[in-house]
């Protein structure tokens, strides 16, 4: 029995910063952000926007079928938005998703939507006559002048994963590492994530070793039984580093092939920015929708990566039609149309948020874009709204 990606979308706030801009702000030179970090823009969450707003848009694909047939809605975050009620009620909620369906929450960090993918796959072979939705949305807050501002991003990807996959069948390939490291974390009392940057550069690049090379030994397959790896982009050099330790096993011409297929894979992320839970789905997308070269047969590797930390390499089979489950133009349309916030403007954007405590919050309509927006919170409630 194939169980995979039937279908894929992708959400991201309508307000994006330059990051030129950004670095001459900072007193950074352009290219340290465009090259030696190698991000363009990046998405700004207005104070409306949330996982569950985000979340909920991505999935704007279903169809009436599908919300019938979905028995389990998960969602991978870091960005959670409270610590008892999950996110995915709020999501089944406005996605008017069936009552007769699991609905929960899950978190390791980066990692969180590999988990829930891995749980969805696990679902559909034990129920194969349903589907599952799940649901990768996240904020990447560091903190205005801090070491990872430049690495900020938002939005989420959803993904329905059911038997005879249109898009992409999931290989029963996963090889995980966990192990307890202080890499990069957020505090219960903040919104704002601590990272040991360079270590945790480190740390990536470790369990990509580790998990590759325990994979092709398990397997027997090595590099050149891929037609493209895709990574964990928290910030497209980071993928890039990790597919150059890679490269050197193979020659020439495939190395050329694969640093052109992640190159597609960079360029959403190039323009939104770390998704954390999203940003390997993100990268996957990007690749599909902009590569071109791919074809049905085609094995994709993929790197989750969350601190923390957890670590899974696994591959997925490209299906025959893939194309038709694709919406470049769509996607395309979204980036192009969004708004650019100034420096000063993103800075007091970022500053306005739901406060920790009890009292009652009014988010600015100004910048209330839809399908979805949280209006405020009210009594200790958050209230959404379909714009
Ligand atoms: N032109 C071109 N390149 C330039 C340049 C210029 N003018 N100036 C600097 N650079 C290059 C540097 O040489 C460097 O390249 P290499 O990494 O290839 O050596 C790159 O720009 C970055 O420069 P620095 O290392 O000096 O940057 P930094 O000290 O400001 O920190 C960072 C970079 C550690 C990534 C920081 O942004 C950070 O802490 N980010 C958040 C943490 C993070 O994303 N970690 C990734 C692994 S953890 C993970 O994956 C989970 C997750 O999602 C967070």
């Amino acid at each position: 029995m194939k169980i995979g990606i039937d279908q894929i979308g992708m959400a991201t706030p309508a307000f994006y910063l330059d990051l030129i801009e950004l670095a001459q702000a900072r007193g950074d030179e352009p290219e340290k952000y465009t090259i030696g970090i190698g991000q363009d823009q990046q998405a700004v969450a207005p104070s409306s926007q949330d996982i569950v707003t985000l979340g909920a848009s991505a999935a704007n694909f279903l169809s009436a079928t599908d919300r019938e047939q979905i028995g389990l809605i998960v969602v991978g975050t870091e960005t959670g938005i409270d610590a008892s009620k999950a996110s995915a009620l709020y999501i089944h909620d406005l996605l008017e998703l069936s009552p007769w369906c699991r609905a929960l929450e899950i978190k390791e960090a980066c990692y969180g939507g590999t988990a829930a993918l891995m749980m969805a796959r696990d679902f559909i072979a034990a129920h194969p006559q349903q589907k599952a939705l799940v649901i990768a949305a996240d904020i990447a807050r560091y903190g205005l002048a801090s070491g990872g501002e430049v690495t900020q991003g938002a939005g989420a990807v959803a993904m329905l994963v059911s038997t005879s996959p249109r898009l992409l069948a999931l290989q029963d390939d996963s090889v995980v590492k966990s192990g307890s490291i202080m890499d990069f974390w957020r505090p219960q009392y903040t919104d704002l994530a601590l990272a040991k940057g360079k270590y945790s550069t480190e740390q990536y690049l470790a369990f990509f070793q580790a998990t590759w090379t325990r994979y092709q030994v398990e397997t027997g397959l090595d590099l050149n039984d891929f037609a493209a790896l895709c990574f964990h982009l928290p910030y497209t050099k980071m993928g890039l580093k990790a597919l150059r330790t890679a490269l050197p096993a193979v020659d020439e011409a495939k190395q050329a092939a694969l640093k052109a297929h992640f190159e597609a894979s960079c360029q959403y992320s190039r323009r939104i920015g770390n998704l954390y839970t999203g940003s390997l789905y993100l990268g996957l997308l990007s690749m599909l929708e902009l590569d071109g070269h791919l074809q049905a047969g085609d094995r994709i590797g993929l790197f989750s990566y969350g601190s923390g930390a957890v670590g899974e390499f696994f591959s997925a089979e490209l299906q025959p039609g893939f194309e038709q489950q694709l919406h470049a133009v769509a996607h395309q349309h979204l980036l192009d149309s969004r708004q650019r916030l100034a420096v000063a403007e993103y800075e007091a954007v970022f500053t306005d948020k739901v406060p920790y405590g009890p009292k009652d919050y009014q988010a600015n309509s100004k910048y209330f874009a839809g399908p979805f927006v949280l209006t405020g919170v009210t009594d200790q409630e958050r209230q959404y709204q379909r714009l």
